[in-house]
């Protein structure tokens, strides 16, 4: 492989996304090729959701629709194309047993209930950026579904996110990255539009021990608990021995703002608040595919009131949990000057 340069089409051959999943599969005697024939349908649909956003402004996708979802919240056409797309590729190979959608109210059953796997996904994060062509993306995560423990409901879906055996979101940026796990490690794939396929770019992420920016809403600091507000305070002191003051970046967009922790180190944070009594994010298809891709490349992921997110069991498909994630040594700086 040449050290210098992009690669050579000859070394980006066989580094598809594909080849990927398939060499996972290979490695997984018991494998039937379902796991990989669901994969194949979740990024069938990153595939038509970037044509779509790259398309937006041309195709009437932008703006509202005029309903509002069960979170409340006014939706985006594009969350409805997005969903649409996702819905339609995950019912079509018959690998899908049920999906929780944030655009869904009820959790979808498929016709084939007796497959082997169920989706959480929110099928386009960080809507308020549509109209403004600023990032945004789509996160997914899948669970092992035993047919024989009866039909999917609800209930189905309500297990820690510890359980999760494959996360990923798909980041529609400066370029259009998927970043995926499926236990063994996190790597990122980049699309290439000339090609039409997604080639690995980034093989076995490791999120950086720690970072140097801090990634939050500070409209919220009123509504903030003394803890956090003492954690901001610290990391916009000024001190060169320990790197500060952090740089402060947050894009809104869940999905932008974890990549760049991610690959760069520092800490993102959705905290709890006066507001917002759990947080904004929901907790099975936003926290929890995130929480699991940033500890999959070594960083952690806490609710920041004494929990893990993956061990956070869930009352309900669309409930939300605080996020506080990225580098571990940032993590840990938080908790420290959070507690109490
Ligand atoms: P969604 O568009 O799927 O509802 O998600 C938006 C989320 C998340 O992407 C982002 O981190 C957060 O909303 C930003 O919320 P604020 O605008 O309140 O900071
Ligand atoms: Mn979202
Ligand atoms: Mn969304």
């Amino acid at each position: 492989m040449t050290t210098e340069g992009p690669r050579t089409d000859a070394e980006l051959v066989g580094m598809t996304l594909a080849a990927h999943v398939l060499e996972g599969m290979l490695e997984a005697p018991a494998a039937t090729g379902a796991f990989t024939a669901l994969l194949d349908q979740i990024v069938l649909a990153a595939k038509l959701i970037t044509g779509r956003v790259r398309r937006a402004g041309l195709a009437d996708a932008l703006g509202l629709t005029g309903d509002t979802n069960v979170q409340g919240e006014r939706v985006q056409k594009m969350d409805v194309l997005a969903n649409d797309t996702l819905v339609a590729a995950l019912r079509h190979r018959g690998t899908c047993a049920g999906l929780v959608s944030e655009e869904l109210e009820e959790a979808l059953v498929f016709e084939r209930a007796d497959a082997g796997y169920l989706v959480v996904a929110d099928p386009l994060d960080g809507s308020s950026n549509i109209d403004v062509a600023v990032s945004i993306g789509t996160i997914f995560g899948v669970l092992r579904h035993d047919p024989a423990a009866g039909p999917v409901r609800a209930e189905s879906f309500l297990r820690p996110g510890r359980e999760l055996c494959a996360a990923g979101y798909v980041l529609y940026g400066s370029s259009t990255v998927l970043v995926l796990t499926t236990g063994q490690g996190a790597h990122a794939f980049t699309w290439d539009p000339s090609a039409g396929e997604f080639f690995l770019s980034h093989p076995n992420l490791r999120c950086p021990p720690r970072g140097s920016t801090y990634s939050i809403n500070e409209g919220n600091t009123a509504h903030f608990d003394p803890g956090i507000r003492r954690y901001l305070d610290h990391v916009k002191a000024k001190d060169a021995a320990t790197g500060r003051p952090y740089s402060h970046r947050y894009v809104g967009s869940l999905v932008a703002d974890v990549h760049r922790t991610l690959l760069k180190g520092g800490l993102f944070a959705y905290p709890h608040d006066a507001k917002s009594a759990n947080g904004k994010l929901r907790l099975l298809y936003e926290a929890n595919p995130i929480a699991a891709l940033v500890e999959a490349a070594g960083g952690r992921a806490i609710t920041g009131r004494g929990q893990r997110v993956l061990d956070v069991t869930p009352r309900s498909i669309h409930e939300r949990a605080p996020l506080v994630c990225g580098s571990a040594e940032d993590v840990a700086l938080y908790e420290q000057l959070t507690a109490g």
